[in-house]
């Protein structure tokens, strides 16, 4: 009986989710018909189309606004999945999500432009735009006025200035970016397989060097020995002997935001993928084919090392863009910020009144993290939708006032007295809305060889757990916050593929 009872249980909910996918697929490919925007109201611009800006537009009514999304990347991109691109465990178009389809599911039609803002002019309330791309038409640089803007242009790659970095290094933050290590690393192994090539340039081709022990460096690398273990060395048997990541981490240790026993946890795992890890080490300069990095020697001398490297990629952490410190510069009450535009617990930029930052451009003191953008995204959307009504409803109350003081009849006039207190009391209610609060749902993070790491807040706690079961949630978990279903699916698809097939070695 309990057999039948688990049977039927499982048939229904097979049934449940082919129709909730199915429902989601259909959903995702037909659009409604869209309002047309209405250019009386106030005038929200969004500038980027990363986390925190998504999120907003996701939960906004746009028909409370005449709303224009600025950025010169045209997709969403799902960045806990970007380090799988970089091997082909995953294809880069299954974690992108086209902001135009996204876009024409809302109420109200968007505007969008596919361009980089490249100056905030605060005081004429006006934003310059450029057309980066290759084709350009009879215009590619313009200006759009706003009444309301909100900036979340992210972070650039930081490089603290260290000589050769751009130059020689891959940055790991954008689909080119994955696209280029996935190329580079082939590049290498092909090369070093060429004929009469001398054993010290083999050794130095095969050498991976990733620098950053953060999550991204990690990472990364985690990705990159399972690319060698499952498939490279299957291969091409003759990189076997030479082929080698090693990880460079200024720091004491590796994934300094983690609960200590997972930082020994990923350290010890890397020992057995053979993964090298420098720690206490500092990059100073990259050179075409050699980083120097310096380190402490047993005696307490500072000793300056070349380490000869195939690939460099430098994973260490964010900086800020042009157009957030040219706006900086604007603002008196931003001259003590460093690291981001500072925000107040509504997230308005500290000394505008119509300017507002999320993710990681600003600084509300949590972590540069995807999850607190988003959470800032969505809150400025309640935000903005509650300044609609707000709006509405005094307007209406304005309406009301008038026709009291006109009214001639008592009943007309008592009639308005009951709706204008009904308005007064939602009045209050709308505009009762608190101030920003972060809610951390923990830090994941994958560390190769089906092994994730994980500090979750558990109840009133915190969980820190590592390993394969980890890994299986990890991949649950991302797969849930995917983008769409479409995203999903293929992301799901991308796995069987390479389950089934291992990953593809072709250089392009
Ligand atoms: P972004 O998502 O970077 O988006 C910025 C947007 O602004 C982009 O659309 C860009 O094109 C646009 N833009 C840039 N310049 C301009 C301009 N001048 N004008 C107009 N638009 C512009 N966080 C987690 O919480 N969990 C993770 O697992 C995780 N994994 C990560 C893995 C990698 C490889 C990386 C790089 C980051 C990861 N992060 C993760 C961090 C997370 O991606 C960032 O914190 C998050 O993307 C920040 O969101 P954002 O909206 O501020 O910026
Ligand atoms: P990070 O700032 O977290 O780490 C960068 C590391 O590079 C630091 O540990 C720093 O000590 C080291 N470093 C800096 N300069 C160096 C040098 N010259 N030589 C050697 N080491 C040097 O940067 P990361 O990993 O790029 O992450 C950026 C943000 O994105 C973080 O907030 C992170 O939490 C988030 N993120 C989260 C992920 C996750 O939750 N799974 C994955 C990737 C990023």
């Amino acid at each position: 009986r309990f057999l039948k009872w688990t049977w039927r249980a499982m048939y229904l909910s097979a049934i449940g989710g082919t129709i909730y996918v199915g429902y989601g697929i259909y959903q995702g490919r037909t659009p409604n018909q869209q309002f047309d925007p209405d250019p009386s109201k106030k005038t929200l611009v969004v500038l980027g189309t990363g986390w925190g800006s998504v999120s907003l537009l996701k939960k906004l009514d746009t028909e409370n606004y005449n709303v224009i999304v600025v950025s010169p990347r045209n997709y969403f991109l799902f960045t806990p999945l970007l380090p799988s691109c970089t091997t082909g465990t995953i294809e880069h178009r299954s974690i992108m999500e086209p902001i135009r389809s996204f876009l024409r599911h809302k109420k109200a039609a968007v505007k969008y432009y596919e361009a980089e803002c490249t100056k905030i002019d605060y005081e004429k309330k006006m934003i310059y735009i450029n057309d980066e791309s290759e084709i350009k038409g009879s215009t590619s640089a313009t200006e759009v006025p706003f009444d309301m803007l909100v900036v979340g242009v992210g972070a650039e790659n930081a490089t603290f200035g260290i000589p050769g970095v751009r130059e020689h290094g891959c940055f790991l933050k954008e689909v080119p970016d994955a696209q280029r290590i996935r190329k580079r690393i082939m590049d290498c192994v092909e090369t070093a397989t060429f004929k009469d090539q001398s054993p010290e340039e083999v050794k130095r081709l095969l050498h991976m060097v990733v620098v950053g022990g953060g999550p991204t460096g990690v990472e990364f690398a985690g990705e990159l020995q399972d690319f060698f273990e499952n498939d490279l060395r299957k291969w091409i048997p003759e990189i076997s002997k030479n082929f080698h990541v090693t990880l460079v981490e200024a720091l004491p240790n590796v994934l300094p935001m983690f609960s200590k026993n997972l930082i020994e946890y990923t350290e010890q795992t890397f020992k057995e993928e053979t993964i090298d890890i420098r720690t206490k080490t500092m990059v100073k300069r990259v050179e075409e084919t050699y980083i120097e990095a310096e380190y402490t020697d047993a005696s307490g001398k500072k000793v300056l090392e070349k380490i000869p490297y195939g690939l460099l990629v430098w994973a260490t952490g964010n900086a800020l863009k042009p157009v957030v410190k040219d706006l900086m510069s604007q603002i008196p009450a931003q001259k003590d910020s460093r690291r981001g535009l500072a925000v107040n617990e509504y997230l308005v930029v500290k000394g505008t009144e119509n300017i507002w930052a999320v993710g990681d451009c600003a600084i509300a003191n949590y972590a540069p993290t995807a999850q607190v953008a988003a959470q800032e995204g969505a809150f400025l959307a309640r935000l903005f939708n509650q300044m609609a009504k707000t709006n509405e409803i005094e307007t209406e109350l304005a309406e009301l006032s008038n026709v009291q003081e006109k009214a001639s009849s008592k009943p007309v006039r008592d009639e308005a007295f009951g709706k204008i207190k009904d308005l007064q009391k939602r009045l209050r209610r709308v505009k009762n809305i608190g101030p920003f609060e972060y809610s951390h749902q923990g830090s994941l993070a994958y560390i190769g060889s089906e092994k994730a790491v994980a500090d979750i807040s558990w109840l009133t706690g915190n969980l820190a757990t590592g390993g394969q079961l980890t890994y299986f949630f990890w991949r649950s978990a991302y797969l849930s916050m995917c983008f769409s279903t479409r995203n999903r699916i293929l992301v799901i698809m991308d796995w069987a593929k390479t389950q089934v097939f291992g990953r593809d070695v072709s250089r392009e």
